[in-house]
């Protein structure tokens, strides 16, 4: 069953998206060579913490930190670790929760360290545009498939590969809600987008092949030919007009 938020739920949730996107606009400056990626975590818990919201993930199935920080050819769920050193030219995906009052908002951003190269950045480029593309067709009486074939479409013409072993989610009251909302398929499947639906709307893009694999630790998955990964996600309410993004403010 898909839950439909009221507009109180909405105005809740909309004040826990204004801090995650306010840490994701404010990492763009804190990510430099030479910090840890455990730094990054610290930096996302303290903030989330200031606003008086708790970290989403931390605990969620025995997680350990606040944020997810994912470098190179890790795609998601990257486990922060001050032994972790970014450097030039690597990418660092970073996705946080907060949640507020019961109500969970959820985004990710892929960030260059330092100088990257120029397919490198092409990746993180095609990502967000993805994403932009899915939310297109984030209207009132679209199928729900037709975001999935809309961000498949626009990554796979930039010549890059869709992960389909992580997916997006409702979301609301619990992180993951019904539907799944893969990042690939044939349009016109699954249920009629509604007003009040909200969705985590979240590529995961590869440089190479789709294939991934988890790690040892049971969190981090990465590309199987270890080639690069960017992810890009927001909160999106379903309204009668046009999509509202929750996760995407200029927060300053
Ligand atoms: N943002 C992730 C998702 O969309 C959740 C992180 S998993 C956690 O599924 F375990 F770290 F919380
Ligand atoms: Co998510």
């Amino acid at each position: 069953m898909i839950v439909l938020k009221s507009q109180e739920e909405i105005d809740i949730m909309r004040e826990s998206g204004k801090v995650t996107s306010y840490i994701l606009s404010e990492l763009s400056g804190f990510i430099k060579p030479g910090i840890s990626t455990k730094d990054i975590d610290t930096f996302v818990e303290d903030i989330i913490l200031k606003n008086n919201m708790i970290p989403s993930f931390k605990g969620y199935n025995g997680y350990p930190a606040s944020a997810c920080v994912s470098v190179n050819e890790e795609v998601v769920h990257g486990i922060p670790s001050s032994k972790r050193i970014l450097y030039e030219g690597d990418i660092v995906s970073v996705d946080v929760g907060s949640t507020y009052k019961g109500y969970v908002s959820d985004a990710a951003r892929t960030y260059p360290v330092g100088r990257i190269s120029a397919e490198a950045r092409e990746l993180i480029n095609s990502t967000e545009a993805s994403f932009f593309e899915g939310l297109k067709f984030c209207k009132v009486g679209n199928r729900l498939s037709d975001i999935s074939a809309a961000i498949q479409r626009k990554a796979e013409s930039d010549g890059f590969s869709v992960v389909r072993d992580f997916v997006g989610h409702g979301i609301g009251r619990a992180m993951h809600e019904e539907p799944q909302i893969p990042n690939y398929g044939k349009p016109g499947r699954g249920p009629r987008l509604a007003s009040g639906m909200v969705f985590a709307i979240e590529p995961m893009i590869n440089q190479g092949g789709y294939e991934v694999e988890v790690l040892e630790n049971n969190w981090t998955v990465v590309t199987i030919d270890k080639k690069l990964s960017a992810h890009y996600e927001n909160t999106v309410v379903i309204t009668d007009g046009e999509p509202e993004l929750l996760t995407l403010f200029d927060a300053r």
